[in-house]
């Protein structure tokens, strides 16, 4: 017998997204933002009081949920912190999710960690083509214990309508949550559902519009009774001091994540048309990245790398001719399409 149970021992586990030492590569391979966060959260880092070190942190991050509840017209009963939006997947799988029973379904190709975290957890995967016509009805006739739609989805960076979601949470006995890691890039968000659904979960991140994916922190986005039984399973100090006052200072700067965020879509923009001029079919986005469509992606991803230039790249079925293209600095996109104009030629 192996030191760890049946299904750790049969795990591939998840494989972040490169991350090169070196400072002078172009990395636009983790969605990570390309600018600095507010200067409002450096100010709370440097004006932070040693001696709250010392102690534990707030168990539930109640600074962070009174600010964060203002902004989003919710009570900060209706919000769970997380360290990094990945805690709240992990959080979710615990709650929800069992062996044989109490199954998972998501609509495919989206954010691999949900696989892995379904692996760890032992429980039964229901994968969804999002490429059929009726996949909300193929997910609603699994109804799983833990629906799960990213949306905005990674990586097709492309986003389902709120009422849409709203019909099928309806439809659903267990639990919908909702990834929004990537919403502060979109059009629209689902935080009104939670007011009329009782089992949708919205998971956030301030690793993305913020620009704080060093920090570690996000939180979850449901009805009271959701968020107390989430607690109950959550680390005791799942977020520490440092991250409640860094993100409670990011979330109180709207003007300055608006700001930010409209920086990133205006590139969004300009370095679609660019990679639309060099022949690669582009996904209208939603998001703080781009999905490239290219034969020969796998060959393209490896010149760039030679270039010093880092995208990511799947070897899947439905991924194998795309790249996905997190949006840089004006340098770092021009970079890459003159990087890719070369290769291309
Ligand atoms: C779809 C999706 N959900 C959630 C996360 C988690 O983000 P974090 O843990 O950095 O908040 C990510 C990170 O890249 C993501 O792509």
């Amino acid at each position: 017998m192996g030191y760890f149970r049946d299904n750790i021992e049969k795990l591939a586990g998840y494989v972040p997204g490169f991350q090169p030492g070196d400072d002078d590569v172009v990395k636009i391979n983790t969605n990570e933002n390309p600018y600095p966060p507010s200067p409002k959260v450096m100010e709370a880092i440097s004006n932070f009081d040693g001696e709250l070190l010392r102690r534990y942190p707030e168990p539930l991050g109640d600074s962070f949920r009174e600010a964060a509840s203002e902004i989003l017209g919710i009570g900060p009963g209706n919000i769970i912190c997380t360290n990094g939006g990945d805690d709240l997947l992990t959080i979710c799988f615990r709650a929800f999710c069992e062996k044989d029973s109490r199954v998972v379904a998501y609509p495919v190709e989206t954010y691999s960690l949900y696989n892995v975290l379904a692996g760890i957890q032992g429980c039964k995967v229901v994968e969804v083509s999002f490429d059929v016509d009726n996949w909300i009805d193929e997910i609603v006739k699994v109804d799983a214990a833990l629906t799960i739609i990213c949306n905005p989805n990674a990586p097709t960076s492309t986003r389902v309508e709120t009422e849409v979601l709203g019909n099928l949470a309806e439809r659903l006995s267990g639990v919908l949550l909702i990834d929004e890691a990537y919403v502060d890039f979109a059009d629209d968000n689902c935080v009104r559902l939670i007011k009329e659904h009782d089992n949708v979960i919205i998971l956030r991140s301030m690793s993305k519009g913020y620009s704080l994916a060093g920090l570690r922190f996000g939180y979850g986005i449901a009805g009271v009774e959701l968020i107390a039984g989430m607690m109950k399973v959550k680390d005791s100090y799942n977020v520490g001091a440092i991250a409640i006052a860094a993100a409670t200072a990011a979330i109180k700067d709207q003007e300055y994540l608006k700001k930010n965020v409209e920086k990133v879509k205006a590139e969004r923009s300009r370095l679609k048309a660019g990679l639309e001029k060099l022949g690669l079919e582009v996904e209208r986005s939603q998001a703080n990245f781009l999905l490239a469509k290219k034969t020969d992606a796998s060959a393209i991803y490896d010149k760039l790398a030679d270039r010093g230039i880092y995208v990511r790249f799947w070897n899947t079925n439905s991924l194998a001719d795309k790249l996905r293209i997190t949006i840089g600095t004006k340098e770092q996109n021009d970079k890459l399409v003159e990087a890719l104009k070369e290769i291309l030629s």
